[in-house]
């Protein structure tokens, strides 16, 4: 049996000569606000340790798909900071195709109203688990679980095979209590609940805003002032966790239509034409390749895109300007994203019935 992991080729961008001390920032935005080091678990949502566990197992688990050898760490791997390092096209797996998109980050998305880069899965989506004819309403990670894996063939032989270990009845039975019934649905709520312990808050930038004026270099320091002013980031990648959840066109060059094809009225339609999910800039140092394609390959070419005004100009949101940057303040707003990172140290567990993992 082979786990794989796809190979994480870092973006190393972050060397940068010290010189001179630059003036202290005054805080006057009120959207810098720190993440919460307490995770948020929803009403009806299991929040013990036991579930956490029994998720990150199932998180980590190849028998995932039929041929057992992806797991949701393969394309959410811990040394991409679960994220993964290809580009859609290269997702492809003998079982199912082609990814149509770039996997995006888990990191802090406890608080997410909604999940994937359309938006098609917001709070509130109501199921009907087969085993108990009760309908039940999710938060947008368990029912992105949920959905995944009662939905799609490839996920079909997981739950027998997990129903079958021993090993697995006991953590069900922990997380559970007292049945410890092996569902779909429960299932889903541990895998998400493993994905909300993932919470990143901790980056120099955390430490920066939490007051200590050391905590950035010059460099990033100045980085953030062209974050917050003539790069007109912050109008958009706002908030705790650097997203406003909103739908915007930022002139990527692709067909995929984004929003609007989750959309019914008309009107609206035309409107969210091209635009994703403001994706939160934690850990973007290590996420690469970026948008909702992965078609822009480093932080210095993101930064190069919106410097000309993104490519496609159809749709383009008017937030969306040529910024006139000089290469020093490209070099500074690349080091203020790469002091976003922080990760947790998640290594995958040894799975029941798997001797060896590769
Ligand atoms: C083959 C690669 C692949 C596998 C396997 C996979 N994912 Fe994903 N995941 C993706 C891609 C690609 C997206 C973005 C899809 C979109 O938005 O249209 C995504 C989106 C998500 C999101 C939404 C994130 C956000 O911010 O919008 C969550 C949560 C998630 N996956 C969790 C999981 C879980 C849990 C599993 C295992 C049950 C899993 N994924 C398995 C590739 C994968
Ligand atoms: C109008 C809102 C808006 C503004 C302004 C904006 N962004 Fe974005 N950003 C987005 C959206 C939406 C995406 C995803 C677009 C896509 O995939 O088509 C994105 C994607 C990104 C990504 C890729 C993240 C990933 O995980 O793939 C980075 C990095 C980024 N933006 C940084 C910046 C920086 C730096 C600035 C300022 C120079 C900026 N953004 C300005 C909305 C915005």
């Amino acid at each position: 049996m082979t786990f794989h992991i796809r190979p994480y080729f870092p973006t190393v961008i972050s060397l940068f000569i010290l010189t001179a001390l630059s003036a202290s920032i005054v805080f006057a935005d009120t959207s810098r606000t720190p993440v919460n080091d307490r995770m948020t678990w929803p009403e009806g949502t299991p929040r013990s340790d036991a579930a956490v566990d029994l998720g990150r197992h199932l998180f980590f688990d190849p028998r995932l798909v039929l041929s057992e050898d992806q797991s949701c760490a393969s394309c959410h791997s811990p040394h991409a900071a679960f994220a993964d390092s290809v580009a859609r096209d290269l997702t492809a797996h003998k079982d199912w195709g082609r990814a149509k998109r770039n996997s995006p980050t888990i990191y802090n998305l406890t608080d997410a109203p909604v999940v994937h880069w359309d938006g098609r899965t917001p709070a509130g989506q109501c199921f009907t688990p087969e085993d108990t004819n009760t309908e039940v309403c999710l938060e947008p990670l368990e029912s992105q679980a949920f959905k995944s894996m009662r939905s799609r063939k490839i996920y079909d032989g997981f739950l027998p095979k997990v129903k079958a270990e021993p090993a697995y009845q006991d953590m069900f039975k922990q997380a559970f209590p007292p049945n410890g019934e092996v569902t779909h649905l429960n299932m889903a709520l541990a895998i998400a609940a493993f994905e909300r312990s993932l919470v990143s808050n901790d980056s120099a930038y955390d430490r920066y805003i939490a007051g200590d004026p050391t905590a950035l270099s010059v460099e990033a320091r100045r980085g953030f002032e062209i974050y917050e002013g003539k790069g007109n980031c912050a109008a958009c990648h706002n908030g705790p966790n650097l997203t406003d959840w909103q739908f915007h066109n930022i002139g990527v060059d692709s067909d995929d239509e984004g929003r609007s094809a989750k959309i019914e009225d008309e009107d609206k339609k035309a409107e969210f034409r091209g635009a994703f999910k403001t994706p939160g800039l934690r850990n973007v140092a290590l996420t690469a390749p970026y948008m909702h394609d992965g078609s822009i390959g480093t932080l210095e070419k993101v930064v190069e895109f919106y410097d000309r005004g993104g490519d496609r100009h159809d749709n383009l949101s008017p937030l969306i300007e040529p910024l006139n940057l000089t290469d020093r303040e490209k070099w500074d707003l690349i080091a203020f994203l790469n002091a976003l990172t922080h990760t947790v140290g998640i290594e995958p567990p040894s799975i029941p019935g798997i001797a060896e993992i590769h």
